[in-house]
């Protein structure tokens, strides 16, 4: 068995093929394919403008029949990167594959209606009468949750690249007081940069003092400080697929309350990893996690879900909160991220990237979540 998954061109037949029994489920004869990451799921093509139409016929000759549509400027890229598919090339991309559609005269086409605008769907109706659209939602997304070698690999090596750019950054003694918030997130950008992340998989959060309070807050001037809580939530790219982690450090000696909360949130994180199994519901993991912070009476501060999937997006199916639905598989891909943020003081968050198993969830996360101390 190989065990480097990493060069591997995933088996996008495979996965065309798992979708067919999803269209044959829904009973539509094919499925328009206008979502850019969801294409590029079913055929590698990573171009700015495309469409496919995937047969739902599982027949000898559904490959055959299934088509990518570009334009010109990416006519070679196509060539390259989808070889095993017809190409047609179009402007207007979405359009030529109704024409294509009517011509071979499918019956029920399935489309993204999440993503397709109203505009457009007007657009199919009107082009070809002759054609029946379906809303089909979400049937890409679906097969995107579970996560096969190929992918795993991938992120493994994104978090891999997330872990080693912190440890660089704090090797290098650049997170210190003094320096600002933006000094840190570009210099932990560029570690990770060192440790092979080819981008950054979404707007680092460095955020210190009050600050760490603000979930989601975008790297300013202010200047660290002795006493500061530092929350750091950032990620690497690495062949397309992301990874995401928080870690909130301390600047100097801890005070008592800067403990309790962090052993709060620790607690919490460690609960919610813990519910992680195939077969668990998504809103049982959240309450996991949760009931600890509302045991200790800050429920009100723990104002998110507690995670989701990730993948070829920074956030994708499924969504870990009080209110999700579903259950999880083995070879999900998760986060697990409970925080607790006091206004006006302070707050704290603690995120891995996590694999669903059946043996107990894979950590790809692999920082310490002792409280660090940055002296
Ligand atoms: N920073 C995005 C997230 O943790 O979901
Ligand atoms: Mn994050
Ligand atoms: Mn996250």
């Amino acid at each position: 068995m190989c065990a480097d998954h990493a060069g591997q061109r995933p088996d996008y037949a495979a996965r065309r093929g798992a979708l067919r029994s999803l269209l044959v489920e829904n009973g539509v004869d094919a499925l328009l394919v206008t979502d850019l990451v969801n294409l590029r799921y079913l055929t590698g093509f990573t171009g700015s403008n495309a469409a496919l139409l995937v047969h739902s016929w599982d027949m000898r000759n559904a490959e055959d029949r299934t088509v990518i549509c570009t334009d010109g400027r990416y006519q070679t890229q196509v060539a390259e990167q989808v070889p095993d598919l017809r190409a047609e090339i179009a402007k207007a991309t979405a359009r030529r594959i109704v024409e294509l559609a009517g011509e071979w005269q499918l019956g029920r086409i399935g489309y993204e209606s999440h993503i397709v605008t109203v505009d457009q769907h007007r657009g199919f109706i009107e082009q070809c009468t002759g054609l029946e659209f379906v809303a089909t939602p979400g049937l890409v997304e679906q097969l995107r949750m579970v996560k096969d070698a190929y992918e795993i690999a991938q992120l493994t090596a994104a978090c891999a690249a997330g872990d080693a750019g912190l440890a660089t950054l704090l090797e290098r003694g650049l997170l210190r007081p003094g320096r600002t918030e933006k000094q840190v997130a570009r210099d932990l950008e560029w570690a990770m940069f060192e440790h092979g992340a080819e981008a950054v998989s979404f707007d680092t959060i460095v955020a210190a003092g009050v600050n760490s309070a603000v979930p989601h807050h975008r790297p300013t001037d202010a200047v660290l400080a002795t006493g500061d809580f530092v929350k750091l939530d950032f990620g690497a790219l690495i062949g397309g697929y992301h990874s995401d982690m928080t870690r909130t450090l301390v600047l100097g000696k801890p005070s008592d309350w800067q403990r309790e909360v962090y052993a709060l949130v620790e607690a919490s994180q460690r609960a919610g990893r813990e519910a992680l199994r195939p077969g668990v519901k998504v809103d049982e993991v959240d309450a996991a996690s949760r009931s600890v912070i509302e045991a200790a009476g800050h429920g009100k501060l723990f104002v998110h879900g507690l995670g989701h999937g990730v993948g070829l997006q920074i956030h994708e199916a499924p969504g870990i909160a009080k209110n999700g639905t579903g259950t999880l598989l083995a070879g999900v891909a998760v986060t697990v991220e409970p925080g607790v943020y006091f206004p006006g003081r302070g707050g704290v968050r603690i995120e891995d990237t996590l694999v669903v198993r059946e043996g107990g969830p894979e950590l790809l996360t692999n920082t310490s979540k002792d409280l660090t101390v940055v002296e």
